[in-house]
């Protein structure tokens, strides 16, 4: 019998799937810590994540535990069922948030679309029929599907796919005048990334925010925080909002929040506590019970080994450093550090620094062009910090031009 082995090459992957993703020609056999194994042996330091999704790093036995043990009790139910991870998760949502109630789905953007219908309908339940506009900021990204896409409107993500969902606007990011140009009587929702992470590593204004919280009162439009990348303690807080003024009316979380297991969630305030109702909204595998229970075990260890704030202590070192290298390297040309979410703004395209550090056994990301990308581990010691920065000093060292 000829046993055919399958080959793990961008040749075989081009084969097999459609095109729409980049991937690096890695093939990794597992992850431990901060480190990626690939099946020829290499070890790769971790700086992306899985773009923000493994807080704490690969093969940390409390979350493998978790996994196992709810694993052994039953994989999926359904929500026919009353299921005891989800209502765990809830409340310590609930507790985290100071907010009135969950939803639980599978995904960043299941997150956004959920949070859309749920402002559409809280609206017209208010008895308002105009009150349909959903808004976003400019060079925001909430997500793939019809709503989130439509919301996110860049021409790199919706080209081809019209007619998008409409009565959806944009307000330029961190533009007052702006922000009071487009919301109205007719606005339902503000969509808002405290700090935008695809969008490059930019963090809104104190002043913005507090025109934001005003202009909501004034309209009675509901203010929605995309806490997908910024969330689940990455900036150093919990949630990024609670770093301003503003309390939301919506959270939508996902990228971290099952542990590296597919969940999201909104958690909504009184306002909107009573706007879904039997059959009005659903999925099939929302709030799965082994992704509930990973992410009870991963929040649990956020804050028994103090990760928020070492996203905080790693995150300023690395400002620091990198800072010291923009006095060598003309090619830096900003650097934005928010707890362990950190872009560097580089004078050519980002990618080039991705396939050079992957050269080097690092693995970083490129976004918006011209933004290297760091979404590292919570976990990431002081130690594993300074290799990714000797590594890009070593690259901006031996850059030509
Ligand atoms: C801020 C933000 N919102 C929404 C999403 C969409 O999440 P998902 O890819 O899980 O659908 C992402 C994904 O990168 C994100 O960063």
């Amino acid at each position: 019998m000829v046993t055919k082995t399958l080959d793990i090459s961008t040749e075989t992957e081009q084969q097999l799937f459609f095109h729409n993703y980049a991937r690096l020609p890695l093939d990794i056999d597992y992850g431990k810590g901060s480190f990626l194994y690939a099946t020829d042996g290499q070890r790769y330091l971790d700086m992306v994540a899985g773009i923000g999704v493994n807080a704490i790093g690969y093969g940390d036995e409390r979350l493998l535990k978790a996994i196992a043990d709810q694993a052994a009790k039953y994989i999926h139910i359904s929500n026919l069922f009353m299921q005891r991870p989800q209502f765990e998760m809830a409340e310590k949502l609930i507790e985290l948030s100071g907010m009135t109630k969950v939803f639980f789905c599978n995904s960043g953007t299941e997150a956004i679309e959920a949070a859309i219908k749920l402002a559409r309908r809280w609206a017209s339940m208010e008895g308002n029929t105009d009150k349909k506009e959903v808004v976003s900021l400019s060079n925001c990204f909430h997500g793939r599907t019809y709503g989130a896409m439509s919301l996110t409107a860049k021409p790199k993500y919706v080209e081809g796919y019209e007619p998008l969902v409409p009565d959806l606007g944009m307000i330029e990011f961190n533009d007052i005048e702006d922000l009071e140009r487009k919301v109205s009587h007719r606005t339902a929702a503000v969509f808002i990334e405290f700090v935008q992470g695809e969008g490059g590593i930019h963090r809104v204004s104190e002043a913005f925010v507090d025109r934001l919280k005003a202009l909501a009162a004034h309209y009675g439009f509901l203010v929605v925080a995309d806490e997908i990348q910024s969330g689940c303690g990455r900036t150093g807080t919990f949630f990024s909002y609670e770093q301003f003024d503003i309390q939301p009316d919506v959270v939508c979380l996902a990228k971290p929040l099952g542990g590296g297991l597919p969940l999201g969630a909104i958690i909504g305030n009184d306002r909107v506590a009573e706007v879904f109702t039997p059959g009005s909204h659903g999925t099939t595998f929302g709030g799965n019970p082994v992704a509930c229970a990973a992410g009870m075990a991963l929040i649990d260890i956020l804050f028994s080994d103090g990760l928020l704030q070492n996203a905080v202590e790693i995150g300023s070192m690395m400002r620091e450093a990198f800072e010291k290298l923009a006095t060598r390297h003309d090619q830096i040309l900003e650097i934005r550090q928010y707890g362990l979410m950190i872009g560097i703004t580089v004078k050519r395209e980002a990618k080039y620094y991705v396939e050079e550090a992957l050269k080097r056994l690092v693995l970083v990301n490129a976004t918006s062009q011209n933004v290297i990308r760091l979404l590292p581990p919570l976990s990431i010691s002081a130690e594993e910090a300074q290799l990714c920065i000797r590594t890009l000093d070593e690259i901006f060292s031996e850059e030509k031009p």
